[in-house]
């Protein structure tokens, strides 16, 4: 028998066998929950996630450990799509932004689950494109992207969103050259437009609002829409990001209303037929107790709402919608299991307990203060005893994975569980103090794979040159 985390999941099923647990899954917004949905407490006493045993996972691979829950990633992907499905009379595709976690074995499992992908670099491109999701799924941001990576995407068919003048030009000279070599076809264009819309959420990663280094300014929208129509270029449709981690329904409920406009001026005074509407990603996870994000559903509900209202009102056919979660796909799908290492008392001040890994494998906390939850893998139901610092293990003092966490009495080799570390760890991860970068691994139904392995020692010297002159 196993229980699952009753204080820790908001929709706290009391107890029950895993194919109870996995049965009942598909009701939860996996973005509203602290941990993966298959998340439970073993007869040993330990955090078990995918029917898999955490702590052997790390006996098994070592850590630090990322531990992607496969169901939860599937069921959060059926979700959007079943919203969509259930919301929208258009035609509607949900691309995964794969800058939250970029790497095949995600794309894969989205891409097998209906999803497109939203890349940012060559490098994302080549990865959504090996994982084999179709060219014409893969959309391409970016704003400032190389004429090497324009004529990188171009040649595998992406659609590529414009983000700039810069780039507009570029890619209409590339349009004029590959109408006299014909190489590939008229490149399919979207415009990034900067909607004005503000949101809540800390200032590095608000992207809407006008002073924003993303997308067309809206007073050059005109310009841009007459420069289009006198191109080579196939444009399809605009886009706007308002940004991330957002918890407020009502700028995501304003965009089409905002959007609209310019989709109508666009077909009314440039002739420019456009027909797919991008309202980017941003819906927010839960990544402590307090926070309360909406539903994947409600969500979709209240941008597809505020879309068909627009366009209705507007008396245009609804356009094919598009979005591009990535932090409430795969944020809480994940887990960084951590060994504990030494700690360090300093009185009536605080304990401070040192991990394995740190800002290298999640900089999200020194970077933005964004705050984690943790427990210890090998003893779940312990006492609550003390309140510590969880400390990274690298030179800098702002290297702290959580400040002030209510945890049990733990000792040097217990496994430190963090959870909500799927969007934006890996994906951000360094080699900073030359730490090899953890493995990761997915699991289902008690098997787990590996999907990256971890970086070694001589990996960290792949790419230094030591020139004969400097050898000693
Ligand atoms: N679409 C565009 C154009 C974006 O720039 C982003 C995120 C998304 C979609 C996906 O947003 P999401 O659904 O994940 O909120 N490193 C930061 C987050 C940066 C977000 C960048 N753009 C963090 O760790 O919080």
């Amino acid at each position: 028998m196993t229980t699952v985390l009753p204080s820790l999941r908001e929709d706290a099923i009391a107890t029950s066998a895993i194919g109870n647990v996995e049965s009942s899954l598909d009701k939860l917004s996996p973005n509203q929950q602290l941990l993966p949905l298959t998340a439970v407490v073993n007869s040993h006493d330990h955090l078990e996630i995918g029917g898999c045993d955490v702590v052997e996972l790390v006996q098994q691979y070592g850590s630090p450990l990322y531990i992607l829950d496969e169901v939860s990633l599937r069921t959060g992907c059926q979700q959007y799509r079943d919203a969509f499905t259930k919301h929208y009379q258009g035609k509607a595709q949900v691309l995964y932004a794969s800058k939250a976690w970029s790497c095949l074995a995600v794309c894969a499992i989205v891409g097998a689950e209906g999803l497109g992908i939203d890349v940012v670099s060559a490098g994302e491109i080549l990865t959504a494109l090996r994982s084999g999701v179709s060219p014409s799924l893969i959309y391409f941001h970016g704003n400032n992207k190389s004429v090497d990576e324009l004529i990188y995407a171009l040649e595998s068919n992406c659609t590529i969103v414009v983000d700039n003048w810069h780039e507009l030009k570029n890619l209409a000279r590339l349009a004029e050259e590959q109408s006299i070599e014909a190489s590939f076809a008229a490149p399919r264009i979207m415009l990034r437009l900067t909607p004005g819309i503000e949101c809540h959420t800390h200032e590095y990663i608000q992207t809407g609002h006008i002073d924003s280094k993303f997308g067309f300014d809206p007073n050059e929208i005109e310009t841009v829409f007459a420069f289009v129509a006198d191109s080579k270029l196939n444009c399809i449709g605009i886009h706007a990001h308002i940004g991330s981690q957002i918890f407020e329904l009502q700028p995501h409920q304003d965009i089409g209303g905002v959007m609209v406009e310019w989709f109508k001026l666009a077909g009314d005074k440039y002739g420019l037929k456009f027909t797919e509407l991008n309202i980017g990603g941003g819906l927010g996870i839960r990544y402590v107790e307090s926070d309360d994000p909406p539903s994947i559903e409600d969500w979709v509900k209240t941008v597809c709402a505020g879309v068909t209202d627009a366009f209705n009102h507007a008396g245009l056919a609804l356009p094919k919608l598009l979005c591009e979660p990535g932090r409430s796909l795969v944020g809480a799908t994940c887990v960084t299991a951590y060994t504990i290492g030494g700690s360090k008392t300093v009185p009536d001040i605080r304990t401070y307990i040192t991990v394995d890994g740190g800002m290298s494998d999640n900089p999200r906390p020194i970077t933005y203060q964004s705050k984690y939850r943790a427990v210890v893998a090998n003893h779940m139901s312990a006492a609550l005893t003390q309140t510590v610092t969880i400390a990274g293990k690298h030179c800098e003092s702002g290297d702290i994975l959580i400040k002030d966490i209510q945890m049990p009495e733990t000792q040097a080799g217990d496994t430190l569980v963090v959870f909500g570390t799927g969007a934006y760890n890996y994906s951000m991860a360094s080699n900073y103090n030359r730490l090899p970068k953890p493995a990761a691994v997915v699991v289902k139904g008690g098997e787990s794979s590996l999907i990256i392995k971890r970086e070694t020692r001589e990996d960290l010297l792949r790419q230094d040159c030591l020139p004969e002159r400097l050898r000693q």
